[in-house]
């Protein structure tokens, strides 16, 4: 079989579609749209391998939007949360794993982020990162940015603008200002000459509409969600600046980015910052639902946050999520994984690139380590997005062909394990330009 027959839906997936059909009769509506596009129900996962039902084998570059960092039933992931299992599950009390994990992440934090405290979801760490930066500063609003996701609950909804429709009232004090995004630069500006227009506006945006009572700036250092959206060198360091400038702290949301997915430990580090909060977990656990907050002791120590029994939560480092983030960052780190992925990275984006000039429908490739984003159009010219249709169709015809992948708008985003293989990540390289290549004409 050539190398990349062995991908895709070779066989009829009935078996996968009626097991799919069976769960929706009793599972909520609003699961997301890939999922419901593509019925996929999973019999098995190796690596950055999926197995369906019907024995189909697909190049997983979904990867739950950044979560599998290390690959599918990783061995030493599988050992390791085995014997937790059988020795203790539940409580926060201390405990050899959280002892393990606090010693990892000593190792692989940079200097000056020395404490963290942990959460079970996304949504829940970046409120507690809001209430530490209203502790630690004594106030209360907050900038974030266009096309920013920081999850679904009031105060992380009031930080994602434009995902809002039916959900008011929000929460006064947030205040939102276009990212950079220079694909679509909302002031037709380029960079660099634009001197950072964008900056220049949030600068305004806050001098306009603040109280004076600025306590923190929330930014993705890649926008995620809006398709992998990198913006240009020196911008982090732009927003750090003006955070000071308004003695407010920078919250770098890193659910996405951090644990090595850009090809540096952190994303901020491209940029030679270092944020006062930082928000993370994904690739974290590699699986396992945990999440956390970390910042320098003094931050961290500041106001009410610090108190017994403010910061916690009923699932923070518990045993089995101690466990998985210690064992995910020994990974990442025996195996050189944050280098692999700005390697592997360079030469994806290298491979995908083309397609801008390619294919009828790609209008930009673009990415930070092993997170990938193809932007289509209708129009290069005019850039106009692809409609939800179309990014269906392009989602199922790589599906068919063996890749799955993450969508976002009208951005297929790609995450594949840290550290898939050489021959896996060049083939659905391969499928993915064939695929879209064929699909505009
Ligand atoms: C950058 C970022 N922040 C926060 C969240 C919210 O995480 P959760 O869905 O676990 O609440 C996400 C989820 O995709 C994210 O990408």
């Amino acid at each position: 079989m050539a190398r990349n027959e062995r991908w895709g839906l070779n066989t009829p997936p009935l078996e996968t579609h009626r097991h799919w059909a069976e769960e929706q009769e009793v599972i909520g509506p609003g699961l997301q749209a890939v999922m419901l596009w593509s019925r996929f129900t999973v019999a098995r996962a190796s690596g950055a391998v999926l197995t369906d039902l019907d024995g189909n084998e697909v190049l997983d570059l979904q990867g739950a939007g950044g979560v599998n960092s290390i690959g599918h039933a990783d061995p030493t992931l599988v050992a390791a949360m085995t014997e937790q299992l059988a020795t203790w599950t539940a409580g926060a009390f201390g405990s050899q794993a959280r002892l393990d994990m606090l010693n990892a992440l000593r190792d692989f934090l940079p200097e000056g982020l020395d404490r963290v405290q942990l959460y079970s979801g996304g949504t829940e760490a970046v409120e507690a990162a809001l209430r530490l930066a209203k502790s630690a500063t004594g106030k209360y609003e907050v900038l974030s940015f266009w096309g920013g996701f920081h999850g679904k609950t009031l105060g992380s909804l009031a930080l994602t603008a434009g995902a809002r429709r039916e959900l008011g009232p929000l929460p006064g004090g947030f205040f939102s200002a276009p990212y950079a995004n220079c694909y679509r630069c909302p002031f037709k500006l380029r960079h660099p000459g634009c001197g950072f227009a964008c900056v220049e506006h949030a600068r305004e945006v806050v001098k306009q509409q603040s109280t004076g009572a600025l306590s923190a700036i929330v930014v993705e250092p890649v926008q995620g969600r809006s398709g992998n959206v990198v913006p240009p060198p020196g911008y982090l360091a732009a927003l750090a600046e003006l955070a000071a400038e308004f003695d407010a702290l920078l919250i770098a949301d890193e659910m996405m980015t951090g644990f090595g997915r850009t090809g540096a430990a952190f994303a901020f580090e491209h940029d030679g910052i270092t944020p006062d909060i930082v928000t993370v977990g994904k690739g974290m656990g590699a699986g396992y639902p945990v999440t956390g907050v970390i910042a320098a002791a003094a931050t961290m120590s500041s106001g009410a946050f610090s108190e017994p029994s403010a910061s916690s939560s009923s699932f923070g480092a518990f045993p089995m999520a101690c466990r998985a983030v210690a064992t995910t960052v020994s990974v990442i780190e025996r195996d050189g994984l944050v280098e692999r992925a700005e390697q592997l990275g360079k030469e994806l984006l290298e491979a995908l690139s083309p397609l801008a000039e390619q294919a009828p429908l790609v209008g930009d490739v673009r990415g930070a380590g092993l997170a990938i984003g193809i932007e289509l159009v209708t129009d290069k010219d005019s850039r106009a997005p692809a409609s939800t249709d179309l990014v269906r169709q392009a989602f199922t015809a790589l599906l068919q062909a063996g890749v799955l992948v993450m969508t976002g708008g009208n951005t297929l985003r790609l995450y594949p394990p840290l550290n898939i293989g050489d021959d896996e990540a060049h083939d659905a390289a391969d499928i993915i330009t064939r695929t879209l290549t064929e699909l505009g004409r």
